[in-house]
């Protein structure tokens, strides 16, 4: 019996300092939970300013991202790291010199950009703008690869990918760690990073947080599009008649890609459009996503692009070859290559493409043209704040 009750004692004891246990946590949670509660973007744990965005007109609500909530002086500093060359090693190049607001984010015309050292790249650069909508790198449910950056998928996020040209050599061709010390060593740039983020110590994770930011911030979506189909504007003309034939099987068929949907005009995967006629993989110059995967299946395939703002990113594709939207019509309507390794969403690659008339092309290409957005490219809070 006394046996019995001391270990009753025991357990007793047991349960008690493990109900006080229980305790901590829960009002651990309790004050975590009212934390966020005062706080409508989640958990900031420093004075910045939450930024809210609100819905764009013609995209999704704006979700926080929880792993970089958007903050002024986040951003801020972010812009100014963008437009900055003092990542770049010989401190005369900034993403800006390669993204530029006026050419829709894009490399002013460039077929593919040159870097530092004046080596060219063998990429066209991509837009910059609604960013935050594109997930991080994963695959679909059917096993397809799909969101992450660059052409060929090899940045699973944009804080990750926003490094990645600053070690580049044909681009930037810096390190980290010099970057690191350059911003540590400046004058403004540790009160800004302790602004945005409330310490003073600069770290590559910070640098890639706060040009994340930035680029998160950029959103377009006030084109002609979104204000017709927003009840805003009224269309009778080509590019009403263009829309349907973006959209019908039979017609153009570009939308099993390039989706309307949620107005993004990408579905982030990656895909041979029939753009060359190689048929080994071996062949094809610029492995895209196969040079990440390995899969030979994957040769040639690139991330499908948004339609937005083409009025100012010529040139078009990976490697920037066509100059005019009116090329890449005629690819999609007469010049696709059907080989193993084109994708069974382009239709009638055996004949070529979707065969159009010279009227459906004039049409489409309206509808293109009616993506563009005046106001994004005008945006001050875009522009360079050099
Ligand atoms: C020398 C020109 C150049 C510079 C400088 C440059 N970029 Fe780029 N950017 C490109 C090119 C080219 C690509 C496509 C590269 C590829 O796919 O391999 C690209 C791709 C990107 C993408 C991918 C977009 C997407 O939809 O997947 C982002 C984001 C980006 N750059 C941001 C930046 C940032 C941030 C910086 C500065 C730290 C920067 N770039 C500096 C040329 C440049
Ligand atoms: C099978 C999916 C698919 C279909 C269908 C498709 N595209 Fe594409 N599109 C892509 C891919 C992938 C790329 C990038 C290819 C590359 O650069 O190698 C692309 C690139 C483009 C570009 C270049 C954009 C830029 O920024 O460089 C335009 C414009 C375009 N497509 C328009 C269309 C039009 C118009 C149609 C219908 C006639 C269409 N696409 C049908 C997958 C598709």
């Amino acid at each position: 019996v006394k046996k019995l009750k001391s270990d009753l004692d025991l357990s007793l004891l047991d349960m008690k300092s493990t109900r006080i246990y229980q305790w901590t946590i829960v009002s651990a949670f309790v004050l975590l939970i009212s934390a966020c509660v005062n706080d409508p973007i989640g958990p900031i744990p420093y004075t910045a300013t939450p930024l809210v965005i609100e819905k764009p007109l013609g995209l999704p609500p704006f979700e926080v991202n929880p792993l970089n909530p958007l903050t002024v002086e986040g951003v801020e500093l972010g812009r100014n790291l963008f437009y900055d060359t003092i990542l770049s090693a010989d401190n005369t190049l900034s993403c800006g010199g390669c993204h530029q607001l006026a050419a829709g984010m894009t490399d002013d015309g460039n077929a593919v950009s040159v870097g530092i050292d004046g080596i060219s790249g063998t990429r066209n650069a991509m837009p910059i703008f609604n960013l935050h909508y594109n997930p991080s790198f994963g695959t679909t449910e059917g096993g397809l690869p799909f969101g992450g950056f660059f052409w060929d998928s090899r940045a699973a996020s944009l804080e990750e990918q926003a490094l990645q040209p600053i070690e580049d050599p044909i681009e930037m061709h810096n390190t980290l760690g010099e970057v690191v010390n350059r911003l540590q060593a400046h004058e403004e740039y540790p009160t800004m990073f302790s602004k945005a983020f409330g310490t003073t110590v600069i770290s590559t994770d910070l640098i890639g947080k706060a040009i994340g930011q930035f680029e998160r911030s950029i959103i377009s979506a006030d084109a002609p599009y979104d204000r017709y189909v927003n009840g805003l504007e009224f269309w009778d003309d080509d590019a009403f008649d263009g829309r349907i034939i973006f959209n019908d099987l039979l017609g153009g068929d570009c939308f099993h890609c390039h989706g309307e949907g949620g107005g993004l005009f990408t579905d982030y995967t990656y895909r041979n459009n029939g753009l060359d006629n190689y048929t080994k993989a071996s062949d094809f110059p610029d492995q895209g996503l196969m040079a990440i995967s390995g899969d030979s299946a994957d040769a040639g395939k690139f991330k499908v692009p948004t339609l937005r703002n083409l009025v100012y990113t010529a040139p078009y594709m990976h490697d920037g070859r066509f100059e005019t939207l009116r090329e890449v019509i005629d690819f999609y309507s007469e010049g696709v290559h059907d080989t193993p390794f084109t994708d069974q969403f382009i239709e009638f690659a055996d004949v070529g493409g979707a065969q159009l008339s010279e009227e459906e092309k004039d049409q489409l290409e309206a509808f293109l043209i009616s993506l563009s957005d005046e106001s994004f490219v005008n945006n001050p809070d875009y522009q360079d704040p050099f």
